[in-house]
């Protein structure tokens, strides 16, 4: 039975009620649906990519809700109460940041920056304080630091996977829920429509950008980001 529909995915209540099954569709967006298009073959590129990424963390020891990749566009995932808020890390000025604070695009930050969004489309996924994150009756304390804890980690093993594929993760966004015994878990996805991802050399892009800023072809981007998955 279909439970969610979201932008890019569809989520599916199973004979386990601990256990959903998410379809990844063709569908592709930016600028919170001002832009939208079909493009065949997307939702598969987004399943592998992100279930090798989930596949990669879960074995360095980082948990999240996937559990096993049914299809070329489906995954078996642990059922978790979503967080309403986006964990944004940044390493390198790009984005929203470069308009919202006057960074320079391409300029690193010392240390990654953690920003969280309230996801709320109505509002436009407003940026948000952790106050902001307490007074909505989202997180407490113990549970931000948790959110901030495991983003940052989660960062640090990309970064390293991205390295292995010379690549810069400039940076990404997750998100977060709860399973049936209260533990934060990662969840939804990990792909180039998630996270921005240059070439360290070229600088060349290997996410949605181009399909943002329409530079190029965002299916034959993303094949090309996944064949560089081999590496890995
Ligand atoms: O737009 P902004 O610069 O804030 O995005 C930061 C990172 O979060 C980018 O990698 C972008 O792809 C990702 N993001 C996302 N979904 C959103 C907003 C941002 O995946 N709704």
């Amino acid at each position: 039975m279909l439970v969610y529909e979201g932008k890019a995915k569809r989520v599916f209540s199973t004979d386990d009620e601990q256990v959903y099954r998410i379809e990844y569709k063709d569908e592709v967006t930016a600028g919170n649906g001002a832009k939208k298009d079909v493009m065949a073959g997307k939702g598969r590129l987004n399943n592998l990519i992100t279930s090798r990424f989930f596949e990669l963390l879960m074995d360095a020891g980082y948990p999240s809700h996937f559990i096993e990749r049914l299809s070329d566009t489906e995954q078996l995932v642990r059922k978790v109460d979503i967080t309403p808020l986006e964990v944004v890390v940044r390493n390198i000025a790009a984005g929203s940041i470069t308009k919202r604070l006057g960074f320079t695009k391409g300029e690193s930050f010392r240390q990654p920056l953690v920003e969280f969004y309230y996801k709320k489309d109505e509002l436009n996924d407003p940026l948000v304080t952790d106050d902001h994150v307490k007074l909505l009756g989202i997180a407490d304390d113990v549970e931000i630091a948790e959110l901030k804890r495991q983003a940052l980690a989660i960062n640090d093993h990309l970064i390293a996977l991205m390295n292995r594929m010379n690549l810069d993760l400039v940076d990404f966004k997750i998100e977060f829920g709860k399973d049936k015994d209260g533990h934060i878990l990662l969840a939804d996805e990990i792909s180039p429509d998630t996270c921005r991802i240059w070439d360290k050399e070229t600088k060349e892009n290997f996410d949605k950008d181009v399909y943002r800023e329409e530079t190029g072809s965002l299916i034959d981007t993303y094949i090309h980001f996944y064949n560089k998955m081999e590496a890995l």
